[in-house]
């Protein structure tokens, strides 16, 4: 018989329900309690929290994203650890996410744009009267026939959700991939549940905000460059943008415009350019580029998104050797599925 035990969240008021055979952290995604993550796979570190009460069952041996003092602490990681009693837990809720409630929604495509070779935009209309709220940096579960679900992060500044949603798609040759690339037409309808994530825009800081994007991580980026430049904020905003080759930064004349016209400091770093590209840039990766440019991140917050070796390597050069506090550190590693 699979009992349910109760999962309390310190310091706000929260509570969830979880089975003895479910990570706690899929538990609360379930509950649609957003609490931070980013790997689900125990090595980003980003589910990590403290035990405060209660007895759990921690698969110690596939958290790498936990150091042997956090450890010795009381921390677990979520997504590697199950409820054998009830739990107390102190948790970092988000609060910009926290009102925010996940739905079952369909929209109709009213546009797909070629942006590169590879990259496809996905304009999408919620139908008459419909709004939806979401908070920047925040992903849809698309959900294909049979029920099979893939994360797309949503690249438009909420307050044009009600009009409509955008999406980037890389082709990486999965079945959603595949509709995207050989078969989507205009008047589609798209299935989603959203909005989720915990990789979002934060308040309550007036430091300067650094993004550092690869690929089509820059597509929750947008999101939260255009909700900044829609709330005329005044902090200083760096972008590094990374791509083995030009076409990879797939909207440049875009950022370059930001650039121009919103002050944004736009660093755009090519990893393999041919020697066809002409590339006049920075060359490299694209965390590197932020290693050579900045000594010390202690007084900014920073953003990053992209593929898991890129997120992993700015989470350990910048707080290691960059002086960054972590918890001014938010990032997003896409798993292609
Ligand atoms: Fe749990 Fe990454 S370690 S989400």
């Amino acid at each position: 018989m699979s009992t349910n035990l109760k999962i309390r969240c310190l310091p706000v008021e929260m509570a969830f329900e979880a089975a003895a055979d479910e990570s706690i952290l899929a538990a609360a995604l379930r509950a649609g309690v957003m609490l931070p993550h980013s790997c689900k796979t125990g090595l980003c570190g980003t589910c990590r929290v403290r035990v405060v009460d209660g007895h759990v069952d921690f698969n110690t041996a596939k958290a790498r994203g936990l150091s042997p003092h956090d450890r010795a602490e009381g921390d677990v990681l979520l997504c590697q650890t199950r409820a054998v009693s009830d739990v107390t837990l102190a948790c970092n809720i988000v609060e910009e996410t926290r009102d925010v409630p996940v739905r079952r929604i369909a929209a109709h495509v009213v546009g797909v744009d070629p942006l590169s070779e590879d990259v496809r935009r996905i304009r999408l209309a919620l139908p008459e009267g419909e709004t939806f709220g979401f908070v920047a940096g925040q992903h849809m579960n698309v959900v294909m026939s049979g029920g099979v679900r893939r994360c797309v992060s949503l690249a438009n500044a909420p307050s044009g959700g009600d009009a409509g949603l955008e999406m980037h798609l890389r082709n990486y040759g999965g079945v959603l991939s595949k509709y995207v690339f050989e078969s989507i037409k205009d008047g589609d309808l798209v299935r989603m549940e959203g909005p989720l994530g915990t990789f979002v825009l934060r308040g309550g800081s007036d430091r300067p905000l650094l993004f550092v994007a690869g690929g089509t991580g820059f597509s929750p980026v947008k999101s939260m460059i255009e909700t900044l430049i829609e709330q005329r904020s005044s902090r200083p905003m760096s972008l590094y943008w990374g791509g083995r080759r030009p076409p990879d930064l797939y909207l440049h004349e875009l950022a370059g415009h930001w650039h121009d016209h919103v002050g944004l400091d736009y660093v755009p770093v090519v990893s393999d350019g041919e020697p066809e590209d002409a590339w006049q840039g920075r060359t490299g990766f694209v965390h590197q580029a932020v290693m050579d440019d900045f000594d010390d991140l202690s007084g900014h917050d920073v953003y990053v998104c992209g593929a898991p070796p890129m997120v992993e390597a700015a989470r350990r050069d910048f707080i290691g050797a960059r002086k960054l506090p972590p918890r001014q550190f938010f990032a997003d590693a896409f798993h292609p599925s």
